[in-house]
């Protein structure tokens, strides 16, 4: 008899949350389109709500509302004085939008490997910091806290700017304190995949005032028509972007952020069951998480020994009636690892001029490869990954620990 025997609701977290309020907020908002832009002046409109709840609950001290995830990296990088001659590390494994923001702003993406906390490795960060490099951009892939403490010194070491990529991991709090707020900018992604959702949207976070008001002038090119008193005499407006959020977006966004805490509760609950309920492992080690209580609890993933025995335990695991997700498999383009990112491995540009890479202003050499980072590739050949999300019950999760267990046992 196979271990799962309770179906697993399929289903991505955030939207297995949205009930009548999600509905209501949209069609009162319907009912009153003459509030439909978000620069409404008079009373303030819910993305002005949403940015302020956004920092009392983080602790952030500025927020902007943008049409994505991506939007919101971009305006950050813009925002730290990131442009034309700067390089900045991002890890190998993340979505290639993290790459792509850097290129935005018009400065050199360079790859770092990850460890396996499946974020950036800070030793790798380390060796990859060049004479140009201004930023990391340090990723929380699946809502797990990289080694914010290491990367952050090595940062502070050398002069560079923290950005943390929280776009999987809203909710997730590293010692306590919400991710990214302690370093110099962060940013949410609001898509539909993510922890809480308004179907598209992103938020950028800065901690200085005259980042914020340069990620504005990133975020729409009338910027200064709509947020008045932003720019100081020190501080030149520039007009880039074009990133305005939707307020039908942001109304429904601001139901979810109110459901933030709640979902996260129960995710992180959900994933402690299923770690309780496991034996000792035999041919696979857990994830690193260097912060467990931190942990959004939105993936279970495992390392196995070799690749054989990754490959064998996967099949063990159907047996069992669980199918896993592998991170790498050779042929199938997971956008998330660096070595399926062809427009970068290939260094597309939108002109033969080949900016940003020969732009006079980029004195420095990068060079990309399919196997660039093997460690990377090594760590997510053997790693398996189950999601988990707002919909599932401790019984999945008691199932899950299980399938586990009898897989673990017969490999
Ligand atoms: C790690 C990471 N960074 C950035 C993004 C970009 O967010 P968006 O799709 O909202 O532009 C995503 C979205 O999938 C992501 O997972």
């Amino acid at each position: 008899m196979p271990a799962i025997k309770t179906p697993i609701p399929s289903g991505v977290n955030a939207v297995t949350s949205f009930d009548e309020r999600e509905v209501n907020a949209a069609v009162e908002l319907l009912r009153n389109p003459s509030r439909l832009f978000r620069h409404r002046g008079g009373e303030p409109t819910n993305a002005d709500l949403f940015e302020k709840r956004a920092c009392e609950l983080t602790g952030a001290k500025h927020a902007l509302m943008v049409n994505s995830g991506t939007s919101a990296l971009t305006c950050v990088l813009a925002g730290l004085d990131v442009g034309p001659g700067d390089d900045v590390i991002v890890p190998a494994y993340t979505y290639i939008a993290t790459a792509a923001c850097v290129m935005n702003v018009g400065a050199i993406p360079i790859l770092a490997e990850i460890d396996d906390s499946l974020g950036m490795d800070p030793a790798d960060f380390e060796r990859k910091i060049t004479p140009y490099t201004k930023a990391v951009i340090v990723t929380h892939m699946q809502g797990v806290p990289s080694h914010m403490g290491a990367l952050r010194e090595i940062a502070r070491k050398h002069g560079i700017k923290v950005v943390e990529d929280c776009c999987q991991a809203i909710g997730a709090r590293y010692n306590g304190v919400y991710c990214g707020v302690e370093s110099d900018a962060f940013a949410w992604s609001l898509n539909y995949f993510k922890t809480i959702t308004c179907g598209e949207g992103g938020v950028a976070f800065l901690s200085d005032e005259r980042g914020f008001a340069k990620a504005v002038c990133q975020s729409d090119p009338a910027n200064l028509m709509w947020k008045s008193g932003l720019i100081d005499e020190n501080t030149k407006p520039f007009s880039r972007g074009g990133y305005r959020i939707s307020e039908l977006s942001a109304a429904i966004a601001r139901v979810q952020l109110e459901k933030l805490e709640g979902i996260v509760a129960k995710t992180r609950a959900l994933k402690k069951r299923l770690l309780s309920g496991l034996n000792a492992p035999k041919n696979y080690t857990l994830q690193c998480v260097g912060d467990p209580e931190g942990d959004a609890g939105i993936s279970f993933a495992v390392i196995g020994k070799s690749p054989e025995q990754t490959k064998a335990l996967t099949v063990a695991l159907a047996e069992e009636g669980l199918r896993v997700g592998s991170a790498y498999n050779e042929g199938f383009p997971d956008r998330h690892i660096y070595a399926y990112w062809d427009s970068l491995m290939e260094y597309g540009a939108p002109t033969a001029a080949g900016y940003p890479w020969k732009d006079p202003a980029y004195k420095g050499e990068v060079k990309y490869s399919r196997d660039m980072c093997p460690k990377t590739l090594d760590i997510l050949n053997r790693c398996l990954r189950v999601g988990i999300h707002f919909g599932m019950s401790e019984t999945n999760m008691d199932e899950i620990a299980q399938a586990f267990n009898a897989a673990d046992a017969r490999v």
